[in-house]
């Protein structure tokens, strides 16, 4: 508890610095962990007005991105990867239904990818995912959730193909 922004920005500065690759990933969701169950925390970065999408800090030499997430309603989405990039997703508040998927045929530009379902489940409050380059997924809520995610580099600025479930 007692955890601030600054002090988990400079955390995950460090892991990823001193663990390129997918295990400073997994040493960042191990600390996203204990932020999400940090109320004070949610409630000063997930407060009412934070909408959709805020980036709440950008790392200025490693460039990844911590990002709260205030979803409205139920939605579903379709299959995604974050291109060269990787997410870690930190369920704060609901539910999110997530579905996982291999690839069976890569995207274009122009053409959607075909991808088929391996692995369906949720992520619960408390709950962090590393989803690293190239692993598809797709997540689906019934209800209002948030969300902290750390992103590789900021999502907004890319541009990334579509895939459809066969
Ligand atoms: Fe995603």
């Amino acid at each position: 508890m007692g955890h601030t922004l600054e002090q988990f920005s400079r955390q995950c500065h460090d892991f990823l610095k001193n663990n390129p690759g997918p295990a400073g990933r997994e040493k960042v969701a191990g600390l996203l962990k204990e932020i999400l169950l940090d109320k004070e925390f949610i409630e000063k970065h997930l407060h009412a007005n934070v909408g959709e999408r805020e980036v709440i800090y950008e790392d200025p030499e490693l460039g990844f991105c911590v990002v709260a997430h205030n979803y409205p309603g139920a939605k579903n989405s379709t299959p995604h990867d974050h291109a060269h990039s990787w997410a870690i997703y930190g369920q704060a508040r609901g539910e999110t239904e997530m579905c996982d998927y291999e690839l069976i045929e890569a995207a274009t530009a122009d053409k959607p990818g075909k991808v088929k379902l391996t692995k369906r489940y949720k992520l619960v409050p408390g709950v962090a995912h590393v989803y690293n380059e190239g692993d598809l997924h797709s997540p689906e809520r019934k209800a209002s959730t948030s969300l902290i995610r750390v992103e590789g580099t900021n999502m907004a600025k890319v541009t990334r193909f579509k895939f459809e479930a066969i």
